[in-house]
């Protein structure tokens, strides 16, 4: 971002509400009981229709202990056991889905996240893999982007050189902070040795492509303790990709958060510093800037996708498989098939007792209408690529921008008076201000989130 950010604390104030990721669209909370194996079943069929790659995610959600400041949807539990009847139920799912789709379609991205996915043990890593294959048709090594999660203090070189050996080319390792005071606020302490040496691990077993999570906004970070972190991982890790995360904080949901002292967490004021300064920091250490949360090297897949307009958006963040339809699988995975969203049962038991009977898990969803498709472009073009050509995506979309979007009009006008974006009749372009406010400029075109997003979604900065 060459141009210069600013913020004051008028800006921050106007700005600091509460917004989606836009991970899809619409997000999640418009997923509704409506949404039944039939309707799931039905877009199976329009998808097998249009033919095209796979995608597949498989969610493993056990964790041994607990991260004070954790979003995703898991289960903390030492007892190692609780992953066997879950993976049985996990086998019966895979085939249940396959057994839906026209075989001769190939998967192209496969993705292990959780929870822990190393949570489970290597026989058990083995098998889950071997029972996808049995199933369904995975491209090869140069072809396919097979990408696990993994937490270093629960994998050590064997491990890795096992996931290398059963398909995974790629590794995203959660990090977070390096900073002991930070670790221990969020009851995650994780030496920078055993970070480091999955990080060669993975090296040495030639994955493609190595990112590692850190989170900003946690607790005692300052914009200082942050940069030591950054610089840590830029010299001692240089990895490909990075995940800067904006911390959600969302106490009512995630009661875990409440553990954290909520006066040592910083500012939004500080936040937004941190942010900054992260990007000038990796910018001038070369890495790309993608876009919310997310930096990487100008030669891997991530930047070259955006380079060439192809980035898109799903469920893992930004991704370069926009043609790959998406079949969630395990406890609350999220698929996306055709023209749908489906989500999968949220407890373990409900998920158990579908498969029991031999039924597909799906708890609720949602089938675009034409409007929801609109914007959904508008949206994944202006959070991949911060610019949006006016003119193609009327002519895409077959729209008149101006009239289709009229009451976005007065609110693209304030982003424009605040710096944010600059917009003609032919392009609205996001500035360096707005890049960091993107959750905000993408809002003006969401039909849901004006009226919802208080309760239900994090603050965007
Ligand atoms: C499923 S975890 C990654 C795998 C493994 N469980 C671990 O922690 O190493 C996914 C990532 O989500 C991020 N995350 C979790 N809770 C978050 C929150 N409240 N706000 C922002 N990022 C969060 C963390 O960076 C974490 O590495
Ligand atoms: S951050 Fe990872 S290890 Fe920590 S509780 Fe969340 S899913 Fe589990």
């Amino acid at each position: 971002m060459e141009q210069t950010v600013t913020f004051d604390l008028d800006l921050i104030q106007r700005y600091n509400k509460a917004g989606p990721r836009y991970t899809s669209y619409p997000t999640a909370v418009e997923f509704n009981e409506n949404f039944t194996a039939e309707s799931y079943q039905q877009q199976v069929d329009l998808s097998n229709q249009r033919g095209g790659p796979l995608s597949l995610y498989f969610h493993l959600p056990f964790c041994d202990t607990v991260c004070f400041y954790c979003a995703c949807n898991k289960i903390i539990t030492k007892n190692r056991q609780h992953a066997v009847p879950y993976l049985n139920n996990l086998h019966k799912e895979i085939a249940l889905q396959a057994a839906l789709f026209d075989s001769k379609r190939t998967v192209e991205q496969l993705h292990w996240g959780g929870g822990t996915p190393t949570f489970i043990n290597h026989q058990q890593m083995r098998e889950l893999m071997a029972v996808t294959r049995q199933h369904f048709t995975l491209a090869d090594d140069n072809n396919g982007e097979f990408s696990i999660e993994i937490d270093p203090r629960e994998a050590d070189e064997k491990t890795i050189a096992l996931l290398r050996e059963i398909g995974f080319n790629r590794i995203s390792l959660g990090v977070q902070d390096f900073n002991p005071f930070v670790q221990k606020a969020v009851n995650r302490i994780q030496s920078e040795t055993e970070t480091l040496a999955v990080v060669d691990a993975a090296r040495a077993n030639n994955f493609r492509s190595i990112s590692l999570d850190l989170i900003y906004g946690l607790p005692h970070q300052t914009p200082r303790s942050f940069s030591q972190t950054l610089d840590k991982v830029i010299h001692g890790a240089n990895p490909d990709r990075l995940s800067i995360f904006n911390y959600a904080h969302m106490p009512e949901r995630f009661k875990v958060q409440r553990q954290m002292n909520k006066d040592e967490l910083p500012t939004p004021e500080v936040k937004l510093e941190i942010l900054h300064q992260s990007i000038d920091q990796l910018t001038s250490a070369g890495y790309v800037y993608i876009g919310m949360d997310h930096f990487a090297k100008p030669d891997d897949e991530l930047a070259v996708a955006q380079h060439n307009g192809k980035l898109y958006r799903n469920f893992q963040g930004y991704s370069t498989r926009s043609e790959c339809d998406l079949i969630g699988l395990g406890v609350t995975s999220i698929g996306r098939i055709a023209d749908s969203y489906s989500q999968n049962q949220r407890t373990i038991d409900d998920y158990a007792n579908s498969l029991k009977h031999n039924e597909l898990a799906i708890y609720q969803g949602i089938t675009l209408n034409a409007d929801d498709k609109i914007r959904r472009a508008v949206i994944t073009q202006l959070i991949c690529h911060f610019t949006l050509d006016i003119r193609t995506i009327e002519e895409e979309l077959n729209i008149n921008f101006a009239t289709y979007f009229a009451d976005a009009y007065p609110q693209l006008d304030q982003f424009s008076r605040d710096g944010l974006i600059c917009h003609d009749t032919n392009e609205i372009k996001v500035l360096a201000s707005g890049q960091l406010l993107i959750r905000n400029i993408c809002m003006a075109f969401d039909f849901y989130s004006q009226q919802k997003a208080k309760h239900l979604f994090s603050s965007v900065i």
